[in-house]
């Protein structure tokens, strides 16, 4: 009731009061990102000295049915009318009020969060202003992934995974090094948690002997706005090198051995004992090259 009669005040019946007294705005649209801090600004006029018993603002959101995110009257911060959608994340900065400075600060920004809001001001006088307040989540961070996977006998592919979160909902777009698109051969999928971003997660198959460059572009249309990652793939068969790796480094054991044994044999015959140490090596080697 008291709420009502004070908007009266503030918001119908103002140029009653005093027609001088105005609010400004230095900025009439926010963009902030998702979890991030806003704060917005009104301006009021201020003379020298600020009496704050005569100071009432309300800042208020509106939807259909108003909600109320901050009131201080006359000089008192009141709470008790605040929407449970701001509690605990509002703050006015009670120290800029004598520079004539209203700043609402919201914390942790939720995308339920856009929309307008109203600043109104009592002063020797009322006015209010309107302020826009957007919300959006980049798709940041995007993970990638390159899984090797054998999809027939003689058949090998290569899948790219290309991972992030955002808001609103972005397309995944792949090219390859020549800037053609491929998104026609992606899987995109969609999900959506309880904070409502967008988990996006798309893929690509490729044939594992290609060597290329990829890139998965996010293309976030509402906000104009791209983000990607790139893929240099090489040929290059990492699993069977690994292989030949690992087959290398047995052969070379296994001939070790041999011509350990063959030397111990030879030391024997010759009635030299001998053992098999590093010190042998350098013979090891000689009979290798001799061989090949
Ligand atoms: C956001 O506001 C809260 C509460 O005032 C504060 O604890 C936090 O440090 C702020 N975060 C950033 C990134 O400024
Ligand atoms: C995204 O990247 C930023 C900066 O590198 C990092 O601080 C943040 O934790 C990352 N977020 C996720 C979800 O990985
Ligand atoms: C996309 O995924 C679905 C289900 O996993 C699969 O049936 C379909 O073949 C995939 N499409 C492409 C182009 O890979
Ligand atoms: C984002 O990428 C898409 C596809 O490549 C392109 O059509 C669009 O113009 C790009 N938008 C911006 C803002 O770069
Ligand atoms: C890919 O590159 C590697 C090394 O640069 C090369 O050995 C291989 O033959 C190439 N494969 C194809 C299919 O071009």
């Amino acid at each position: 009731m008291e709420n009502k009669l004070f908007l009266c005040v503030l918001v119908s019946c103002w140029h009653f009061l005093n027609a001088l007294f105005r609010v400004e705005v230095p900025q009439t649209l926010y963009i902030v990102d998702y979890g991030n801090n806003v704060t917005m600004e009104c301006r009021f006029p201020v003379n020298d000295h600020l009496e704050l018993k005569d100071l009432s603002i309300i800042w208020e959101k509106q939807e259909q049915n108003t909600k109320e995110v901050y009131k201080l009257h006359k000089g008192n911060e009141d709470f008790t009318t605040q929407h449970s959608d701001f509690s605990g994340r509002i703050k006015l900065f009670q120290e800029k009020l004598k520079l004539g400075q209203s700043l609402l600060q919201i914390s942790n920004v939720m995308f339920t969060d856009a929309g307008n809001y109203l600043c109104l001001i009592g002063y020797r006088g009322a006015d209010y202003k309107k302020i826009t307040l957007k919300v959006r989540a980049p798709y940041r961070n995007i993970t990638t992934r390159t899984v090797p996977i054998q999809s027939s006998r003689v058949h090998k592919e290569k899948v790219l995974t290309c991972k992030s979160e955002g808001y609103p909902k972005a397309e995944v777009i792949w090219q390859n090094g020549d800037y053609h698109d491929l998104s026609n051969k992606a899987n995109t999928s969609y999900e959506t948690g309880t904070n409502q971003l967008y988990h996006v997660t798309s893929t690509l198959t490729i044939d594992i002997r290609i060597n290329e460059t990829f890139r998965c572009i996010f293309w976030n249309k509402q906000l104009q706005e791209n983000t990607s990652a790139v893929f240099i793939i090489s040929g290059y068969d990492e699993d069977n090198s690994r292989h030949h790796g690992l087959i290398g480094v047995a052969a070379f054991f296994l001939v070790l051995l041999l011509l350990c044994l063959f030397g111990i044999k030879k030391a024997r015959e010759y009635k030299y004992s001998r053992t098999c140490t590093k010190n042998s090596l350098p013979d090891v080697t000689d009979v290798r090259i001799e061989e090949t």
